[in-house]
């Protein structure tokens, strides 16, 4: 890859060296400890915006697999991020799949992963954020909840794990997201089949009405594969309407592999099954976003993930009809300055 930054130079010498997981964890060390006084350094001037009744900073934040557990929200905050969405995060704890688990494209700035939904469990990360919202920087940040279902929950039961984290988590979340779209999970994104996914967010959307213990309603959203076909993507725009959802987010990492890929077939081979992300995913999240936009009007928010790696593409997510903007595989090759410069053009 190209080393003109002073992080390029760092990734090209020092990260892609690296196992992609093990410099995950270093990177995240660092920003959660570094990352908080940053704040004072890295300033992104205020472009706030209300979507869903929650005021955003800014319109461009940090995807969720990132900071699965709740333990980086300041210091990512810090980087220029206007929100975090975290997890996601599952009722039980788990340990993902076996490693290696996460690999890098590097020809295409890409990665692919299949790590599985490795986290702490819903109340564990429910008690983080817990005091999370109790302290000076975590009390007025917006943190969005990503949940999923465990792994060893046979399907007959998805319904009850994704409401048993709801009511857990929702009372600390400023907005939660029903994933339906990891491809890492078995069977789990068959729940995008709107007679799957009707119980499914009708139970949900009954926790976050009335989350236990919080003042007001939370706002739901669900996030869709890149891999539906436009009839599928459809049909969960009208069913998100039909249940009075707040959002949609698309999209997620595809399982597919692109001829366009510049990699190496031998590269991407012995990478082996997962989840695509990174600037090859950029047309056709950009597709499904401008798809939901024409179907849902302007009763809904969505939310454009997928492929964003430059100002640029997160103005075109706008233009498409986005009112918030995410991204994580950019933040990977692009380094501790990029969420503010990308921040910058989210107004
Ligand atoms: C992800 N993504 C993800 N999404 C989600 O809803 N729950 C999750 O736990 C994860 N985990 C995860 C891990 C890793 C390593 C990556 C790269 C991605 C998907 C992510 O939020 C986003 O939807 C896609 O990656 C597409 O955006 P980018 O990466 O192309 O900007």
């Amino acid at each position: 890859m190209r080393s003109g930054t002073p992080y390029e130079a760092v990734f090209a010498n020092v990260f892609a060296h690296i196992d992609p997981e093990v410099a995950h964890e270093q990177a995240f060390h660092a920003i959660r400890l570094g990352g908080p006084a940053l704040r004072h350094v890295i300033r992104v001037p205020a472009a706030p915006r209300t979507v869903m009744g929650i005021e955003f900073p800014n319109a461009f934040g940090l995807a969720a697999g990132f900071d699965k557990n709740a333990r980086a929200v300041p210091g990512l905050l810090g980087l220029g991020f206007g929100h975090v969405e975290i997890g996601t995060v599952t009722a039980r704890p788990q340990p993902g799949n076996p490693k290696p688990r996460l690999f890098r494209l590097i020809d295409d700035r890409a990665v692919v992963n299949r790590m599985g939904f490795n986290n702490d469990g819903a109340a564990v990360v429910a008690g983080r954020l817990h005091r999370l919202r109790r302290s000076r920087h975590g009390r007025n940040a917006v943190i969005g909840v990503n949940i999923g279902k465990t792994k060893i929950t046979p399907p007959e039961n998805a319904v009850a794990d994704y409401v048993e984290s709801a009511r857990l988590l929702a009372p600390f979340a400023s907005y939660l997201v029903v994933n339906v779209s990891s491809p890492n999970t078995p069977g789990l994104r068959d729940l995008q089949a709107v007679d799957e996914l009707r119980p499914l967010l009708s139970a949900v959307k009954a926790v976050t009405d009335a989350p236990a213990g919080s003042a007001g309603r939370v706002p739901l959203v669900v996030k869709i594969a890149p891999d539906l076909a436009d009839d599928d993507v459809d049909a969960v725009a009208e069913l998100a309407l039909e249940l009075g959802l707040d959002g949609i987010s698309a999209t997620n990492t595809t399982v597919q592999r692109p001829v366009s890929l510049a990699t190496a077939p031998e590269v991407i081979d012995a990478a082996g099954a997962g989840g695509l992300s990174g600037p090859v995913l950029r047309e056709r999240s950009l597709e499904v976003l401008a798809r939901l936009r024409e179907r849902v009007g302007d009763q809904l928010a969505l939310i454009g993930v997928g492929g964003v790696t430059t100002p640029d593409d997160v103005r075109e997510r706008l233009s498409a009809g986005a009112e918030l903007v995410q991204a994580y595989t950019g933040f990977i090759y692009g380094g501790p300055t990029w969420p503010a410069a990308m921040a910058r053009a989210a107004r």
